[in-house]
């Protein structure tokens, strides 16, 4: 099978991106697979890369001189990209088309669509999925429809006026979460235990989004669950997070400096079984197909509340998503076989 696999992006996970495309390059098994690599960079210009991973692991990629132009045919039914070499167009056919991106982008729905239209199969949610699932207001409202727990939250924009704001200050307390609706990594997001703060985190939240969320504290922990396929789900063993700080940021979550994920998290059975019952649910209820990582709060009162679905989440030979399926027995290039598989049904 020919498999391209596009990396980079037009979004502020850029590097993650890098990082989680450089695994699955790595570990796409050569002899099943005809692996090309696009990638896109953070202006958003498509090219084929024929060198070496190095190169993208270290963000050099672009300099070299195996790059050329490509872009994908949007005929439907010609599954091909097209490079585009000294004026002329050369395509080449492909079977399925892996995603490695993270975010705006890459896993809000828009690349879905333009395969979509091309007619060309791809690994992961399709794009309604995953414009739902990058917007947390909309994802928490459908989650919530369903009878789901969510955490209070709020949708504000550069319009809504403070009453609105203060009303729901008044209801769930500080601190509170503020979130660009769109966004990944914990990128734009800041915790605010008073008023100031509150106003501060929401304009640093509109420079990444005209859509933040205001969302209340839960205290308790914060748990995963990998999920991979469509109808009949695999889930992995559930981990959990331990953030002193009670706040997994960008820094760490990359870093782990302070910050511990457990796997297995460290609960019983019973409350496990829960867990991923709701993953799964609230999977099916979100249109998950392929893969994501479903993040969830247990609270002190062991309730289970939604937080959000990541539908490319973090894909290092590190991530989380192949650490849960590993330890449950399922190894890393058994996962990339199997989203093929799913991806071209
Ligand atoms: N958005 C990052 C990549 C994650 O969910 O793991
Ligand atoms: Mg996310």
């Amino acid at each position: 099978k020919v498999v391209a696999v596009i990396f980079g992006g037009e979004s502020s996970e850029y590097e993650v991106s890098l990082k989680s495309a450089s695994s699955v390059i790595e570990n796409l098994d050569i002899e099943k697979y005809n692996v090309i690599k696009i990638g896109i960079t953070r202006e958003g210009r498509w090219f084929r890369y024929s060198g070496d991973l190095d190169k993208i692991k270290n963000n050099t990629w672009f300099l070299d001189n195996s790059c050329t132009k490509v872009m994908i045919s949007p005929s439907k039914g010609d599954r091909e990209i097209i490079e585009i070499k000294n004026g002329m167009l050369i395509p080449t056919k492909i079977d399925i088309v892996f995603p490695v991106l993270h975010g705006k982008n890459g896993e809000d729905g828009t690349i879905q669509g333009l395969f979509e239209i091309s007619g060309i199969p791809y690994v992961g949610c399709n794009v309604a999925t995953s414009s739902v699932c990058m917007d947390k207001d909309y994802a928490h409202k459908i989650v919530d429809y369903a009878g789901f727990d969510v955490p209070k939250s709020l949708a504000i924009s550069r319009q809504t006026n403070e009453t609105e704001i203060e009303a729901f200050v008044e209801r769930v307390n500080y601190p509170i979460y503020v979130k660009p609706a769109q966004e990944g990594s914990s990128i734009g997001i800041t915790k605010a235990n008073n008023k100031h703060e509150l106003f501060q985190g929401i304009d640093e939240a509109l420079q990444f989004d005209n859509k933040v969320v205001l969302e209340e504290n839960i205290n308790g922990f914060e748990v995963g669950c990998a999920i991979i396929g469509d109808d009949d789900l695999i889930v992995g063993t559930v981990d959990e997070i331990e953030t002193p700080s009670g706040f997994f940021d960008f820094k760490e979550k990359y870093t782990l400096e302070y910050s511990k994920i457990h796997l297995p998290a460290r609960i019983d059975n019973e409350l496990c079984e829960k867990i991923k019952a709701t993953a799964k649910g609230i999977y099916k209820v979100l249109g998950c197909t392929g893969l994501s990582r479903v993040d969830l709060f247990v609270d002190e009162k062991n309730r289970i509340i939604f937080n959000e679905v990541n539908t490319l989440p973090g894909f290092t030979t590190g991530s989380r998503f192949p650490n849960m399926l590993l330890h449950s027995g399922i190894e890393y290039r058994y996962i990339l076989d199997m989203l093929i598989e799913l991806g071209i049904k």
